[in-house]
C-alpha cells in the first residue's frame, strides 16, 4: 500500500490515515492508497465500519493541482469517490482543517461526516477555471438543495463547520482530535445499527429556473464561465439520473479543463505564492518591526496607517499641523469604522487601535523609535528630500525608510540620507487599507534584509507583495502609462473613451481605463502630463482634451464629473457630453482625420501595449520574472484573474502573432512600437514568457 496512507484498526473499525504533507493534496498516489485501503478493509475479516481521517494540516486541500494538465493517473477521483461510496462497509469522514473541492467531494462520498468546529469546507473548483469533477455537482445539492448548492460551487468560498452542519453537508460537529471523534462516532452508528447511506441514493432536489440562474451568474463573472457551468451540472443532477448526471458533471470538467480560462486561473494560484518567493531573500532575515511611522495623512497616507493597525503594528502619524492632524485621524476612523462594520475588527480591537496603537504627532523628534518609516507625502522631489533628511537625522540606526512614491526616484533619494542601505520603496495602491498590492522597490544600495523586511511586512498586512526595481513608475505605473498611451492615440485617430471602456470591459476588467482614471481623480495624470511637458517629454501629439476637463473643475467621480457624470451615483455614469466635442477639437487642431475602431481592434492594440512595455520592463530586470508583472496587473490593476495576468495572456494567444502585431503598429509611430527586445527574442528562440518563471 502507498506510504501516504496508514492503514490500522481499532476493534471493528479500520482507520485509513492520509500523510501527505503539507496538506493532504489527492495526488495519485494518495488516492491509490485510498483505493487500496478500502480493498484491504473490505477484506480485513471483522471490519464493519472505515474511517478516513487527515494527518497534519488539513483532511483534504483538494486534488493535487500540480498534476493538471498532465495526462491523468488511474485510479481516476470520481471513480475513487464512488468505490468509496459503494462500499458494503460503513464510511465515515472526520474532518478537521480544510476539505475543498475534490478532499469535500471524497468525503461527500463517505457516507457520514463528522468535523471539528474549526473545520472549513468549499468547493473552489471555480478559482482554477474548473468545476467539481468528482461529484461534487451531484451530491452536494442532494444535501443541500440547489440554491444553497450552487452558492457553494459558484463563489468557491470555504464555509465553517456550523454553518456547513446547518446546511446539511456535516451531520456532527464535535470538538476534538479528529481521529478520536471519528472512532467514537463510527463505533456510535455502529452500535445504533446504521449502515452505509449513500448520498448518491438520496432524491435529488427541486429545479429552479436553469436559464435565468445561468444568464446571472454568467454575467457576475464578467466573461469567467466556469461557475455558470455550475447550473448546467446541478441541472443535470435534478434531471437525470445520478450515473447520467455524474457523466454530464465529467462532460464539462473534461471541457473546461481544454480552456484557456483553466489555463490562466492556475498560473494566478501559482504565481500568487510564487510572486513574494525570491531566490535572492533565500535565508535572509527580516529585521523586527513592532512599530511604524507614517508620514502624511492624507488618502494614501491614512490608507497605509489603517493597513498597519488593523495588522496589530503600533503607528505615529506625522502631520505638520494639529489641523491636518485631525484630518487624517478622522480618515483613519473613518476606515476602520468600515472594518468594524464588516466584522474584520472587534469593539474592544476598535478601542485599542484609537487610544492606544495610534498617535498622532507633529514633530519628528518623536520618531527616534520606530522601526520603520513609510513617507506618504506629495509626489514631489525636493518635498520627498526634505522629509527623508528629518528622518535621517531623527530615527535610530537600522530603522527602515521607505517611500510611498509611485514613480520617482528611490535612488536618488536614497542618496540623500546618511544610510542609503536603509532605504526602500513601499509602494502601496490606494485605497490602501483595500488594495492587495504592493511595490517593493529596491534601490541600487538597499541592504537585503531591508527588502527582506519590506516582504515581511508585506506579509503582515495580508498583501500581495512583488519586487520591482527603479524607473519611471516601477512595474506597473510604468506598464498603465504606456498602455494608456495607446488608449490615448486611439482617441485621437477615432475612438471614443466609451468604446475603449466597453471593449476592456468586455476583455474582463472590472472597470476600462476612462472608468478607472475618474476613479482615481483625473488631476493625477493631468499633474504627471504638466511634468513630463517641463521635462520636455511630451507626446508627439498632444492632446488637451483632458486637461480642459481638469481646468474646468471635472476631476472625476470626486467632483461628479469626469469622462462620466455620475449625477445619478457613482455606479450610473453616463457619458459627460462635453467630452467628445473636447477630442473633436484636439484632431481638428492637430490635423487628424477620425477612424472606426472596432472592440477587437481596441482590445489587440491595448493588449499589445500592455504586453510589449511588460516585456521591456522583464527585459531591464525591473520585474525579475514575467509573473511578477501578471501579478503586478492583477493585483493592483483590475486585470482579469482568469486570464492570468498580461504575459501569460500573451503565451496563450502567441508571441509571433503579438509581435508581428506590434511591428505592423510601428510603420506609423516607430518610437512609441519599438518591440521589445525580449519579445523578439522570445519568437526567435520559439519560447514563451513562462518558460523564463520556470527557470526562477
Ligand atoms: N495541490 C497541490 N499543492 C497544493 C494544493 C493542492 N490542491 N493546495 C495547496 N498546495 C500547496 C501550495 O502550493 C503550497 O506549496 P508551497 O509551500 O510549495 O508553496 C502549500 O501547499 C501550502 O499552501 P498555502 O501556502 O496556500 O497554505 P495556506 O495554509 O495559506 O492555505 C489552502 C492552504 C487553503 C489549502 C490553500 O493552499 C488552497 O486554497 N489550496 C487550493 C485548494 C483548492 O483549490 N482545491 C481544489 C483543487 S481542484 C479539485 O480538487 C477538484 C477536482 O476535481 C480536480
Amino acid at each position: 500500500m502507498s506510504d501516504k496512507i496508514a492503514y490500522s484498526r481499532q476493534g471493528d473499525i479500520a482507520i485509513l490515515t492520509v500523510r501527505n504533507p503539507p496538506v493532504n493534496a489527492l495526488s495519485q498516489a494518495v488516492r491509490q492508497g485510498l483505493s487500496d485501503g478500502m480493498d484491504r478493509a473490505e477484506a480485513d475479516a471483522g471490519v464493519r465500519a472505515v474511517l478516513i481521517v487527515g494527518e497534519g494540516r488539513a483532511f483534504f486541500a483538494g486534488a493535487d493541482i500540480t498534476e493538471f494538465g498532465k495526462p491523468p493517473l488511474a485510479p481516476h477521483l470520481p471513480d475513487l469517490v464512488n468505490r468509496i461510496e459503494a462500499s458494503p462497509l460503513l464510511v465515515v469522514a472526520s474532518m478537521h482543517g480544510v476539505s475543498l473541492g475534490g478532499g469535500l467531494e471524497v468525503a461527500l462520498g463517505c457516507h457520514y461526516r463528522i468535523a471539528v468546529p474549526s473545520a472549513k469546507v468549499g468547493l473552489p473548483e471555480v478559482h482554477l477555471g474548473l468545476l467539481p469533477g468528482a461529484g461534487g455537482t451531484q451530491r452536494l445539492p442532494r444535501l443541500t438543495g440547489v440554491e444553497a448548492g450552487l452558492d457553494v460551487m459558484t463563489t468557491g468560498r470555504h464555509i465553517g463547520a456550523d454553518k456547513a452542519h446547518a446546511l446539511g453537508i456535516i451531520d456532527v460537529v464535535q470538538d476534538g482530535d479528529p481521529k478520536d471523534n471519528g472512532i467514537a462516532y463510527a463505533q456510535r452508528l455502529l452500535d445504533e445499527g446504521a449502515g452505509p447511506r449513500p448520498v448518491s441514493a438520496m432524491p435529488p432536489p427541486d429545479p429552479i429556473d436553469w436559464d435565468a440562474a445561468f444568464d446571472a451568474i454568467l454575467a457576475k463573472g464578467r466573461g469567467q464561465i466556469s461557475p455558470a457551468w455550475c447550473v448546467r451540472a446541478v441541472q443535470a443532477s435534478v434531471e437525470k439520473p445520478f450515473a447520467e448526471g455524474l457523466k454530464a458533471e465529467r462532460q464539462i470538467f473534461y471541457d473546461l479543463m481544454q480552456t484557456d480560462q483553466r489555463q490562466g486561473m492556475i498560473h494566478a494560484f501559482f504565481s500568487e505564492r510564487a510572486v513574494s518567493n525570491l531566490p535572492e531573500l533565500k535565508g535572509v532575515e527580516p529585521r523586527a518591526v513592532h512599530h511604524i511611522a507614517v508620514i502624511g495623512g492624507g488618502t494614501m497616507g491614512a490608507g497605509i496607517a489603517t493597513a498597519a493597525l488593523l495588522s496589530g503594528l503600533r503607528v505615529h502619524l506625522l502631520e505638520m499641523s494639529p489641523e491636518a492632524g485631525e484630518a487624517a485621524r478622522g480618515r483613519i476612523e473613518g476606515n476602520l469604522a468600515g472594518a468594524l462594520k464588516r466584522g474584520k475588527i472587534t469593539a474592544d480591537q476598535h478601542e485599542a487601535i484609537l487610544t492606544q496603537a495610534l498617535q498622532i504627532v507633529t514633530s519628528y523628534d518623536t520618531l527616534a523609535e520606530v522601526d520603520l518609516v513609510i513617507e506618504a507625502v506629495f509626489e514631489d522631489m525636493d518635498v520627498k528630500k526634505q522629509v527623508f533628511a528629518e528622518l535621517d537625522r531623527v530615527c535610530k540606526p537600522g530603522a527602515i525608510l521607505a517611500s510611498n512614491t509611485s514613480y520617482l526616484d528611490i535612488n536618488e533619494i536614497a542618496a540623500t540620507t546618511s544610510r542609503p542601505a536603509d532605504v526602500l520603496g513601499l509602494h502601496f495602491f490606494s485605497p490602501a487599507h483595500v488594495m492587495k498590492l504592493l511595490e517593493v522597490v529596491v534601490g541600487d544600495k538597499t541592504a537585503p534584509e531591508v527588502t527582506a523586511t519590506g516582504f515581511a511586512l508585506g506579509k503582515r498586512l495580508n498583501k500581495i507583495s512583488v519586487r520591482a526595481g527603479v524607473c519611471d513608475g516601477f512595474i506597473g505605473n510604468r506598464i498603465l502609462a504606456t498602455y494608456r498611451t495607446a488608449a490615448d492615440q486611439m482617441i485621437l485617430d477615432g475612438a471614443s473613451p466609451y468604446d475603449i471602456d466597453a471593449a476592456l470591459e468586455e476583455f474582463g476588467f472590472a472597470m476600462g481605463p476612462f472608468a478607472v482614471a475618474d476613479l482615481a481623480g483625473l488631476d493625477i495624470g493631468w499633474a504627471v502630463r504638466k511634468r513630463k511637458r517641463a521635462e520636455g517629454h511630451a507626446p508627439t501629439r498632444d492632446a488637451t482634451y483632458a486637461d480642459k476637463l481638469c481646468e474646468d473643475g471635472h476631476f472625476g467621480q470626486k467632483t461628479g464629473k469626469g469622462y462620466y457624470d455620475y449625477a445619478a451615483g457613482p455606479k450610473a455614469r453616463v457619458p459627460n457630453p462635453d467630452v467628445l466635442p473636447m477630442i473633436e477639437a484636439d484632431r481638428a487642431r492637430l490635423g487628424i482625420t477620425p477612424r472606426d475602431f472596432n472592440h477587437e481592434e481596441i482590445t489587440r492594440r491595448y493588449m499589445a501595449a500592455m504586453v510589449n512595455e511588460a516585456a521591456k520592463v522583464v527585459g531591464e530586470g525591473i520585474a525579475r520574472r514575467p509573473l511578477d508583472v501578471d501579478m503586478t496587473l492583477l493585483f493592483g490593476y483590475g486585470f482579469p484573474r482568469y486570464r492570468g495576468g498580461p504575459l501569460k495572456w500573451a503565451d496563450i494567444v502567441g508571441l509571433e502573432p503579438l509581435l508581428n502585431d506590434i511591428k505592423s503598429y510601428a510603420a506609423a509611430d516607430p518610437d512609441f512600437w519599438a518591440p521589445a527586445p525580449l519579445l523578439e527574442q522570445l519568437v526567435a528562440e520559439n519560447k514563451t514568457f513562462d518558460d523564463l518563471n520556470k527557470k526562477g
